[in-house]
């Protein structure tokens, strides 16, 4: 038996991302989740296997950009699979390989063994050049924990969606969120916690997005690459941690100017690690430099605004300025995606 579409009662958007029914006799879980973007970034593993990071990471949550995620468990089902789109991801895909570990970390806690059929989608267009690892891995392991029945808190679900992708730790929450490196090797105790509430500073944020296509190397093997190969890794892991509390506080104080300068600090560092392995990690392009430049003509005129880059060469700007058309016309012809700080994943009841 199959269920009927249902609407999506969050405005968020129709079910549309569901293109096969569920089935009547299957534990359901729907969920959104959104993006996230790291001021005080992660950048190197200090536990492959486990997903645990070499330091503490700051993000901010992106309000509405993200991924909407059904995950179905059925006896039935012989094997696990995803559909992204409608379209049925290859078995060796690396959205699989993580998203099995997930599941089985789900499955174990709730004495439950049936495989999964997993429905994805992204609200922002595929190669717009945002990570969707962070989103879809929290977007499922929210999804998949209701469907099970697990009770089980927002931080221990972020220690399971960090073993899928380390950043999915920080999308469950929303606003400002730290992710603690932790101490224990059991891992226990690297999970994300909320620093404030979106409420605590509404922050615009543009996307400037550079090159559509996805990035050159997975993120897990440019750490490593970074952590093998850098002679400026150790330094960079010893800055990254004591730089966590110096953003942590300036976020708390609202400090936009001293934070400003603190996270485009963070996010040179984090690259110069990177540029520095062997062969070298390059994410940037001609044009991301240029709106660095860019970003810097309009502070010295006295706009506010900062920017941060991830593993790839878009540029994230950050903004409490009320003057943005200006600040878009200073940008130039480039493609925009607007957000602002938001809320963290949450499950859509049918
Ligand atoms: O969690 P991953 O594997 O998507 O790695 C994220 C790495 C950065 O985006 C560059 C930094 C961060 O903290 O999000």
């Amino acid at each position: 038996m199959l269920e009927n579409k249902k609407q999506n009662p969050t405005s968020l958007g129709e079910w549309d991302w569901e293109k096969i029914p569920v089935q009547t006799d299957s534990l359901v879980g729907r969920a959104f989740a959104p993006t996230n973007i790291a001021l005080a970034k992660y950048w190197g593993k200090r536990d492959l296997s486990l997903n645990l990071p070499q330091n503490s990471s700051l993000s901010v949550t992106l309000a509405r950009i993200g991924s909407f995620t059904t995950v179905e468990f059925n006896k039935n089902f012989v094997e696990d699979s995803i559909y992204v789109d409608g379209q049925l991801q290859k078995r060796t895909g690396s959205f699989l390989k993580k998203a099995k570990v997930v599941l089985d970390l789900l499955r174990q806690r709730s004495n439950i063994s049936w495989y999964s059929q997993i429905q994805t989608k992204n609200n922002f267009p595929t190669g717009a050049g945002l990570a969707s690892s962070a989103s879809g891995l929290a977007a499922l392991t929210l999804a998949a924990s209701h469907a099970l029945k697990c009770d089980i808190s927002k931080e221990e679900l972020s220690g399971i969606a960090r073993q899928g992708s380390g950043s999915a730790s920080r999308s469950l929450f929303g606003g400002f969120v730290q992710w603690d490196r932790g101490e224990k090797s059991d891992g226990t105790d690297s999970t994300a916690h909320s620093l404030a509430s979106e409420g605590h500073w509404p922050l615009r944020v543009y996307v400037v997005v550079v090159e559509e296509k996805d990035k050159i190397n997975p993120s897990t093997d440019a750490m490593e690459l970074t952590r093998k190969t850098s002679p400026y890794f150790s330094a960079w892991v010893e800055y990254a941690e004591r730089n966590v509390s110096v953003i942590r506080e300036q976020i708390l104080a609202r400090d936009f100017l001293k934070l400003a300068i603190s996270a485009e600090e963070n996010c040179f560092k984090m690259h110069a690690s990177a540029q520095a392995a062997t062969p070298p990690l390059l994410y940037w392009t001609p044009q991301t430099v240029e709106i660095i430049h860019k970003v810097w003509r309009l502070r010295e005129k006295g706009y506010r605004l900062f920017f941060t880059i991830d593993a790839g060469p878009n540029v994230v700007i950050f903004t409490d300025d009320l003057r943005h058309e200006d600040i878009k016309k200073e940008l130039g012809e480039v493609k925009i995606i607007e957000s602002k700080v938001g809320e963290g994943a949450q499950i859509l009841e049918p």
